[in-house]
This record gives structure tokens, sequence and C-alpha cells, in this order.
């Protein structure tokens, strides 16, 4: 049977907590249904679907969209730049993730093979090299250490501008933008619009650059030769992707790491018991997916038109919020699920998305933190938190990640 769900007295506001611990309100929503209508803090309204199957369902569903999305709008309108708002937003915003079929699936077609496994397990030793000079500077440290600043950042940031084809001296220029644009939340109006145009002049020229080098073994490199079927990428095309792949490929992966180690060492025997025992990273990993998922609430779609999941209607030209930390948490789906179980069989979480917008990027993050979790452990077996430090969760409807993991360790390897 449907349930309409529009009326004011049944919306849900979301407290301010929910940044701190999510999972309560989660576990809440799902004991009262499916798909919820909801008001954030910031005044933002929308349905927020919370229930595994339910949240499979929209995804695969292809009557919702990414494309036409208002809440892309209230970004161009908030953020970029107002003498040229139109042009920056197809540059900065029309990237894959937010197109649908067919501009999706030749977008995605285009840059697809440089993330094919076999080209990413290429890049283990590179990974492992950059892991070690970071653990090495984190060695000189005479006091506790900030591991996401210090390790969980710089690697994955590290990672990705290599791939992609960034020079070096140009990295912490690129942090800097980066984290003005991502944290809005930090950041004045005026800071975020100057970062925004900075990446995008910067981006402009590092293509122009490229195009008159011989090419390189680097992404930037591969999308100017990339053609399929003759298509090629346009040159706005080209920045917007390298917006997409430079943010998505650290803004998620440092949590993965960050969200792992907290779990971890909340209960330090698990963490030592890590030691010697490099097999059972990858299952960890998986289960820090599940359990903090680093992409926790938002991924975004759109109605244009009224859509019923799990028995509940949402009408036309509406924001629903696939809530993939609850769908992880699922009870139906995970039995016992608010417990941090790594050695839980593992059916599929949809930490990484599902369906045709599933993360690209999937398996480099899974190296990533594979090769970060394993040298830490290695270089440091007695890690721990710093006692009695405040651990504060970032305010972001995206991401599921500390501000900072304050650490310290016994004595210096
Ligand atoms: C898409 C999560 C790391 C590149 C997505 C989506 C999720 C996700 C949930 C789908 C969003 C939606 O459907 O609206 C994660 C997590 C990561 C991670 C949890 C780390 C633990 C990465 C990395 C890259 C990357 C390292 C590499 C550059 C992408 C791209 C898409 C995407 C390009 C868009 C795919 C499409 O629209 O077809 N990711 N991601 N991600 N991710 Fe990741």
């Amino acid at each position: 049977m449907t349930r309409e769900m529009g009326k004011a007295d049944r919306m849900i506001e979301l407290p301010q907590e929910f940044f701190d611990d999510p999972y309560p309100v989660y576990a809440r929503l799902r004991a009262q249904g499916p798909v919820h209508e909801v008001r954030f803090p910031d005044g933002m309204r929308g349905w927020i679907v919370v229930d595994y199957e339910a949240v499979r369902e929209v995804l695969r569903n292809p009557t919702v969209h990414k494309e036409l999305n208002p809440a892309l709008e209230v970004f161009k309108r908030a953020f970029l730049p107002q003498d040229r708002p139109k042009r920056t937003f197809t540059r900065v915003a029309s990237h894959m993730l937010n197109t649908d079929p067919p501009n999706h699936t030749r977008l995605r077609k285009l840059v697809a093979p440089a993330f094919v496994p076999r080209r990413i397990e290429a890049l283990e030793p590179r990974i492992l090299a950059i892991a070690g000079e970071l653990l090495d500077r984190i060695a000189e440290a005479t006091g506790p250490v900030d591991l996401l600043t210090e390790y969980a950042f710089p690697l994955p940031i590290t990672v990705i501008c290599e791939l992609v084809g960034m020079p070096v001296e140009d990295r912490e220029q690129f942090r800097e933008w980066s984290n003005l644009a991502i944290d809005n939340a930090n950041s004045s109006k005026d800071e975020v619009q100057r970062a925004i145009t900075g990446l995008e002049d910067y981006f402009d020229q590092l293509i122009e650059r490229r195009r008159g080098e011989e090419p390189g073994e680097d992404l930037i490199s591969a999308l100017l030769a990339a053609t399929e079927d003759g298509d090629r990428l346009s040159h706005d095309e080209m920045v917007s992707m390298l917006f997409l792949l430079l943010i998505a490929g650290h803004e998620t992966t440092v949590n993965l790491i960050g969200n792992t180690v907290l779990a971890l060492l909340t209960e330090p025997e698990k963490y030592r018991a890590l030691h010697g025992n490099p097999d059972a990273v990858p299952g960890l990993l998986e289960e820090t997916l599940r359990y903090d998922s680093p992409v926790n609430l938002a991924t975004f779609r759109y109605t244009t038109e009224p859509i019923t999941v799990a028995g509940t209607t949402i009408p036309a030209d509406q924001l629903v919020f696939c809530a993939l930390g609850s769908a992880n948490r699922d009870e139906r789906r995970f039995p016992g699920s608010e417990i941090f179980d790594p050695d839980r069989p593992q059916p599929n979480h949809v930490a990484f998305g599902y369906g045709i917008h599933f993360c690209l990027g999937a398996h480099l993050a899974r190296l990533e933190g594979r090769i970060a979790l394993t040298e830490l452990v290695r270089r440091y077996p007695d890690l721990r938190l710093v006692e009695g430090a405040q651990l504060r969760w970032r305010e972001s409807t995206i991401i599921r990640g500390l501000r900072e993991l304050p650490v310290e360790f016994a004595s210096a390897p």
C-alpha cells in the first residue's frame, strides 16, 4: 500500500547531534519506516531513504536523476563566482557524478580504463613508498600527532595528484584550494569562490601545458589521447573530470583510513592483534566501510516524476538522499549491525554506492587503505589515542569523518 508522507507534521528534523553520531537517528528512522521527509539544520529539505533494500531501489531506478538537481542550483548561487557562474558551473560540476545517461555513460567510458584493477595494482610500490615517507616524518615527532593531517590525508592526495599528473611543486597550493572548496561550512563565501576559480584556472593551464608536451604516463596525457568510438573529452569536460577525480580521490579515502584507525584504537587489543597479521586488514577495511561509511548520508538524487519506494510515494521535483551509512546498518541485511565485527560474512555493503554511479575509485581506495593500515601497524604497533582527547566530527551532509585524530606512541620506532 502506498503511504503519502508529504505533510509537515510528518517531517523529521535532523538534530545538530546528528553529525556527532548519526546512527541512533538512523536506527529510529528505520524503526519507523524506510522513507521519510526531512529537514536539515541548515534548512535544506528533501527525502531520506534509510533501509538497505530501499536505498538500492532508488539507486537503480532509471527515472531518478542527477542532472536537473536543484541542490546544484543552490551550490551555483552560493559558491560560484558571480561574474561567470554559468561557465564555471559547466566546468566544475558537469562531471560524470552529476550527469545521467547518455552523458554519464560517455564520460565514464573515457576515464574507466585508468581505474581497472590491473592499472591500480601497478601503483602499489609507489603507494608503499609514499606511506613510508610519511611514517618516517611522523617518527620525528616528539609528542602527539594528528594522524589525519600527517598521514591519512596526505597519502591519498599525493597518490591522486601523481596519478593525474600534477607537478609536485603545485600540490600545496592545490591542497589549500581544495580544503577551502570542500569544507565550505568553515570557509567564507569569498574564500570558496576564490578557491574554485583558482582551481578552475589552474586546471585550464595544466591541460594546455600538457597538450603541448610529450605524453607522459599520467591521466591527463591519457585523457588527451583517449577516444571512444572517435569521441574525445572537450577541454571543459576535462577540467570538470579533474575536479571530480581530485576531490573524490582524497576527501573520502582519508576517512576510510581515519575511521578504521579510530575503530581499532577504541579497543586497542584489536589494533595490537593486527601486528604480524596483515591478512586481516582487507576484512577490517570492509567492515569500516559498512560500519562507519565515509560517504554516509547524502548521495543525492532528484525526482522529475513521482516515484514509489518501498511503498512510499515521493512526489516529483524532490531531492532524495540515499543514506548509505544507514543502509549499511540495516539489521535485516547485517544482523548485529551496530557491532563492529571484522569477522562477519561480508554481504555487499553500499559504501561505494550502487548502480551506474558505483565508485570508480573503489579499487584504488581499497589498495590505499590496505597499504596505509598495514604500514601503520607494522611501524607503530603501540599506537594509541591521546588520553582524554575530544574527538570532533566534521559537520558534513556527505562525508563521515573526524576533524582530527590525535594519537601517540609509547616509543618512537
Ligand atoms: C562515486 C564512495 C574513493 C572516484 C562514488 C560514490 C560513492 C563513493 C558512494 C557514488 C555516489 C553516488 O551514487 O551519488 C567512495 C568512498 C571512497 C571513494 C567511500 C573511499 C573510501 C574514491 C577514489 C576515487 C573515487 C579514491 C578516485 C579518484 C569516484 C568517481 C565517482 C565516485 C569518479 C563517480 C562515478 C560515477 O558517477 O559513475 N564514490 N569513493 N572515489 N567515486 Fe568514489
